[in-house]
């Protein structure tokens, strides 16, 4: 058993044995290594100011990705590679993405600048974007001053300028670091890094009230904002096979420690619409550390994974040191923060059957912002009908209840009944034995109703076939111009008040 964390530093192994596992990258770079290039602005995943690079080795060889240093716990980084901005210049020339920032005047303050370039640093080996999905990579990161038009014309002109020759290899030193578990203990805090899921359910019979952590896009801002100080902690990020995604037949499985990045293609081919809703979940950085299993095991009633997930018929299955049971996904949720979780069981994988059609499952968020915000309202709509009629509704809701939720009234007033507007009318009457939603920051109460029930006359318009006119932001709309308008600054985000808890708590 390893007593350290072993990752390398802009390509220099980095042993740690005597750091309190609380600690943040970020105040690590900046308070111990004087990286001062990574900035703290929010201090909770939102702004982007602190992105670095985090390269981890997959099986098809090493994979960059940008992640936010101020949520990323140290322990996280075991077994990766970690890039921050004062890396990434040659040695007598600028890397292409600083060069294209500069040549097309990216920065204005500065404050934000090392963020971005990171997290156009990672995307730069994606290859071009077309215009209307440059917004995409840097949606997780904010500017106050240059306006978004000229950081994204870089984004565009990187893909031109000299590839850099500099840059290291990192699968060799990446492979080379020590493996293993690890126990690490300092500060009045000890974490364990399993390396199977055995000796994770061991661990959790053995101390039951540890914090497991995953992506920490939930768990890190317990630390970071509400100031917890967890004396036990479990990371999952090293768990053989535990961010596996197989694509089957009939399902979709996924292991609970897969981050929302890797998910994203494969959720898009199980059924079109969940594209958009990952796309639109958070920003490029908590998708690359936020996983599926976090998601769920949060019970958040408005997080964007279960609504869909539930109509498509989920399962959840769940572990402990005495076994494995499997539950209906809908079931796992008990009440507003209470979860069907027994002591020392851990959420394992979820399972997503096939649809009879990929289109049948409509799924809708509803934010103040198209981007990086959380749902006021999320309807997923699984409908397939025969002859004209609806066979079989699966309705599910988040931001309506205190839990995600399963709208069965809905359901039952539409099954075996035509395919019709009159229907439909007849079914958004229903939604009031469903749900007494409550008004806070996010929506009202009426207009969560009022939503609720538009999201199923939308979703009984766009089977008719005109789906790209229901669709108030269609990737295509989107471009630089539409990214600065989407009210994408400062002020706005503030107004948004995403605040720490909210991520996970609120409904
Ligand atoms: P963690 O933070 O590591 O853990 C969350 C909780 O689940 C903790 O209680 C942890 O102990 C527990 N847990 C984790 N894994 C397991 C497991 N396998 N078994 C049992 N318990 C487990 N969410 C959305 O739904 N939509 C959004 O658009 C969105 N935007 C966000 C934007 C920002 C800026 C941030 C910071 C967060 C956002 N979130 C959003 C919330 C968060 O990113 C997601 O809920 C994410 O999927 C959580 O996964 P994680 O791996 O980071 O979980
Ligand atoms: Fe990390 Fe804002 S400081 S995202
Ligand atoms: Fe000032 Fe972006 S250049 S915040």
């Amino acid at each position: 058993m390893r007593g350290s964390i072993d990752f390398l530093l802009n390509g220099e192994p980095v042993s740690l044995s005597d750091v309190d596992p609380r600690t943040t990258l970020l105040d690590w770079l900046r308070e111990d290594k004087n990286l001062t290039g990574t900035k703290e602005g929010c201090n909770e995943g939102d702004c982007g100011a602190c992105t670095v690079g985090l390269t981890r080795l997959t099986p098809d060889g090493p994979r960059r990705e940008a992640v936010n240093a101020c949520i990323q716990l140290l322990p996280m980084l075991d077994g990766r590679a970690v890039t921050t901005v004062e890396a990434l210049a040659g040695p007598d020339r600028l890397h292409p993405v600083q060069e294209a920032m500069v040549d097309l005047h990216g920065s204005q303050c500065g404050f934000c600048t090392p963020g971005f370039v990171m997290s156009l640093w990672a995307d730069l080996p994606n290859g071009p974007r077309a215009d209307a999905d440059l917004p995409d990579a840097v949606a997780g990161n904010l500017c106050r001053c240059t306006g978004y038009g000229p950081i994204l014309a870089a984004a565009k002109a990187m893909h031109d300028l000299p590839a850099p020759t500099w840059e290291p290899d990192l699968a060799a030193p990446l492979a080379a670091l020590p493996q293993g578990s690890a126990r690490l203990e300092a500060g009045g805090c000890t974490a364990r890094l399993p390396r199977s899921e055995a000796e994770l359910a061991a661990l959790l019979a053995e101390t039951p009230d540890a914090v497991l952590v995953a992506g920490a896009t939930d768990a890190g801002l317990w630390i970071t904002k509400r100031l917890e100080r967890p004396e036990t902690l479990i990371f999952l990020n090293n768990i053989a096979g535990f961010a596996d995604i197989v694509e089957g037949g009939d399902a979709l499985s996924i292991k609970a420690g897969a981050p929302w990045a890797d998910a994203h293609a494969p959720l898009s081919r199980l059924a079109p619409d969940l594209d958009e809703i990952v796309r639109r979940f958070a920003g490029p950085q908590v998708r690359a550390s936020g996983t599926v299993g976090g998601n769920i095991a949060n019970g958040s009633p408005i997080g964007d994974g279960a609504p869909g997930f539930i109509a498509l018929g989920a399962t959840l299955t769940l572990a402990s040191a005495q076994g494995r049971r499997t539950i209906p996904l809908e079931d796992f949720f008990l009440a507003y923060g209470r979860q069907d979780l027994r002591e020392g069981e851990y959420v394992s994988a979820l399972s997503l059957p096939r649809p009879a059609s990929p289109d049948a499952l409509r799924c809708y968020k509803i934010s103040k912002r198209f981007e990086d915000d959380i749902s006021a309202v999320m309807g997923a709509f699984l409908i397939e009908r025969a002859g004209g009629a609806v066979a079989r509704a699966r309705i599910a809701f988040g931001g309506m209840a205190a839990t995600p939720k399963r709208a069965r009234a809905v359901e039952a007033a539409l099954e075996g009944r035509p395919w019709t507007r009159a229907t439909i009318e007849a079914a958004q009457a229903a939604f009031a034995e469903d749900f007494q939603p409550i008004t806070d920051m996010r929506a009202s109460a009426d207009y969560r109703m009022t939503v609720a029930r538009n999201l199923l006359l939308k979703a009984f318009l766009e089977s008719d076939g005109d789906l790209g006119a229901t669709r108030l932001a269609a990737p295509a709309d989107h471009g630089a111009a539409g990214h600065a308008a989407a009210d994408h600054g400062a002020a706005g985000h503030a107004a948004a008040d995403h605040g720490a808890a909210d991520h996970g708590a609120a409904a």
